[in-house]
């Protein structure tokens, strides 16, 4: 099925995210954060999500949908381009109040964005999920093993941009989630 290294993504930006939403309570309750746990979270966010999980999605997905009748200029495609626009955008502050707090310790602007790319990512998810891959599965079928080599090449090669493995993030989430529950005690 065409979206299933899709959905396999979003399972593994879910984990991140659950360590990002334990993450923003510690930070409200007045603890410290380290930068161990910091800078994965945007390294994860900038090079898993978006490098290659939106290009999967905008350079396989969304093209092979439109030669299935979907317009991109309109309806779900072009509300998951703006979805992604806004996700590289929250990021990207997060990124440089992740960077101040580590310099300055205060944590109001990293928990307020923190907490808008948390929603804004869990409402994408949800829709890509119930709406946008449903209607790829049901359409798609026709071209499905295309789809998947495609995907497949992407990842492959957005992975290599970073110099990461799928390995590596898939550690990563495990490893926050493991360091986020300690930072607790
Ligand atoms: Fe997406
Ligand atoms: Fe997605």
């Amino acid at each position: 099925m065409s979206t299933a290294s899709l959905r396999r993504d979003h399972d593994l930006i879910e984990k991140v995210i659950k360590a990002m939403e334990s993450t923003i309570q510690l930070l409200s309750d007045g603890k410290q954060i380290p930068e161990s746990i910091l800078l994965p979270v945007i390294d994860f966010s900038k090079n898993f999500t978006d490098v290659c999980h939106h290009s999967k999605e905008e350079n396989s997905l969304f093209p092979a949908l439109e030669q299935a009748g979907m317009p991109r200029n309109m309806g779900p495609i072009a509300m998951m381009l703006i979805d992604h626009e806004r996700s590289r955008e929250i990021g990207k502050e997060m990124e440089n109040s992740a960077k101040d707090y580590i310099s300055s310790g205060n944590s109001t602007k990293l928990i307020s964005d923190m907490q808008q790319y948390v929603e804004h990512i869990t409402e994408h998810l949800w829709k890509e999920n119930n709406r946008l891959f449903m209607m790829a599965e049901a359409r798609l079928q026709y071209v499905a093993k295309k789809v998947d080599k495609e995907l497949n090449d992407i990842e492959e090669l957005k992975l290599k941009e970073t110099g990461k493995t799928r390995e590596h993030y898939e550690q990563l989430a495990e490893t926050l989630i493991r360091d986020v529950s300690q930072s607790r005690n």
